[in-house]
């Protein structure tokens, strides 16, 4: 096996593994080490079976006491950058009010551009920041990060720095562009459909922001109150030609095709689902596009309307599960507590939330490096206070994390 001379070994040990590679359930290892060097796992295994090559080597050891270990969390769609919160659309929802009618009135996300369009960089970062830390502390290493409440080039791209610095904080953040998100008020009385207008601008911006080196990735929200699936194609087309990968909220609220247009594109995923058709789910199957399941806002808005989990499960369509951070929608902040949804509302399996939540949840971003405990893959992950892996997806709102280990740091709650 390869491995670099000067990088320091850490060897964490005397731990139960939840590897998720193998075929053993939970790809478990009872008595198991990992064998960390610099912010790749180098060895994973049972200790017994340690070869005597790495035994020889290492620096320091870790004990955790029998303590489980997961891959870091993978949270794969969060829009965690914005000013001011939504509670008095929550409590108007509360009254009967529906979250469409709240757009169509120019709240919602309108409201949160306005909140955001009124904060600098630093005050945005500095909310952010404090969010970011939440998910840590539920055991997250890596995070996606949308833009979409900025609306103009200069907004878009502040929201963009934002999630790049957001990167500095001992997380890994892949950022990507939603402009298609609503249409802002600068283009409201517009001939014609103001959206298309938009979309040619959004289009002009990405180009911009990708040279900037702001984005990894592209996303719209296809919807009635968001864009329609010609003004998406118009977007994923011009992604395409920057060589961007694509995602899409789609099928959220109603079924407008927009999962099948998303797998058409080749998408890393399209997103929410709740009215997905059959027809999307067979073009997700071929196309490998990952279904992201997001659970706290089909709690949020009191939707009834269930995605289509079991004929997913039946075509082999790969299941996410991320939080949909925001403050509209979806005002969660423990990827935990959304897998504890996703099994009880959805009928996911303890182990499936848990997949969803790591190397699924990877798959979604694009990245193959990380989600299970592997020789060759980063060194993210996460030892928890719990006697089975099951337990993730039962507590609600306890946050059993007992040290998280991102590029290899450890965060030092174990030390302290
Ligand atoms: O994923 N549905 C569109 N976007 C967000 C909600 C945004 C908002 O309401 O601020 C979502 O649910
Ligand atoms: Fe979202």
């Amino acid at each position: 096996m390869s491995s670099s001379p000067d990088l320091p070994i850490t060897l964490w040990r005397d731990l139960r593994a939840a590897t998720l590679a193998g075929d053993a359930a939970w790809g478990a290892i009872d008595n198991a080490c990992l064998v960390v060097q610099g912010d790749r796992l180098a060895w994973v295994g049972p200790l017994p079976e340690l070869p005597p090559e790495w035994a020889s080597r290492v620096n320091d050891e870790v004990h955790v006491d029998n303590a489980w270990v997961t891959p870091g969390l993978v949270d794969c769609h969060t829009h965690l950058v914005y000013g001011g919160t939504r509670a008095h659309e929550h409590e108007l929802r509360l009254q009967g009010v529906s979250y469409e009618q709240i757009a169509r009135a120019g709240g919602g996300i309108r409201s949160t551009v306005a909140a955001t369009r009124s904060l600098d960089e630093e005050a945005l970062c500095q909310a952010a920041a404090r969010r970011l830390r939440q998910l840590q502390a539920d055991g997250v290493t890596t995070v996606e990060v949308k833009s979409g409440y900025g609306l103009s080039l200069d907004d878009e791209r502040r929201m963009l720095r934002v999630a790049r610095r957001l990167g500095r904080e001992g997380m890994d953040v892949r950022s990507t562009y939603l402009a298609l998100h609503a249409v802002p008020p600068e283009f409201d009385g517009r001939p014609g459909d103001a959206r298309d207008g938009y979309t040619e601008a959004a289009c002009q911006w990405l180009d911009t922001l990708h040279a900037e080196g702001l984005v990894d990735a592209v996303d719209a929200f296809c919807e009635r109150i968001g864009f329609t699936p010609g003004q998406v194609t118009r977007l994923f087309q011009h992604a395409e030609g920057l060589g961007l990968p694509v995602k899409l909220h789609a099928e959220q609220l109603s079924d407008q095709g927009g999962a099948a247009l998303a797998a058409e594109f080749g998408a890393l995923s399209a997103d929410h689902l709740e009215w997905l058709s059959e027809a999307g789910i067979q073009a997700m199957a071929q196309a490998g596009t990952v279904a992201v399941l997001l659970p706290g806002a089909y709690l949020t808005l009191k939707d009834t309307h269930l995605p289509p989990v079991a004929a997913l499960r039946a075509a082999g369509v790969p299941m996410a599960v991320a939080t949909d951070h925001n403050p509209g929608s979806s005002p969660a902040l423990s990827l935990t507590l959304m897998m504890n949804l996703a099994c009880t509302l959805f009928g996911l399996t303890p182990e499936e939330a848990l997949r969803g939540c790591t190397h699924v949840a990877a798959k979604a971003l694009g990245l193959h490096d990380r989600g299970r405990l592997q020789a060759g893959l980063r060194a993210d992950f996460s030892v928890w206070d719990v006697e089975h892996p099951r337990e993730l997806s039962y507590w609600l709102g306890h946050r059993p994390l007992l040290e998280r280990v991102h590029a290899g740091r450890a965060d030092g709650r174990l030390a302290a």
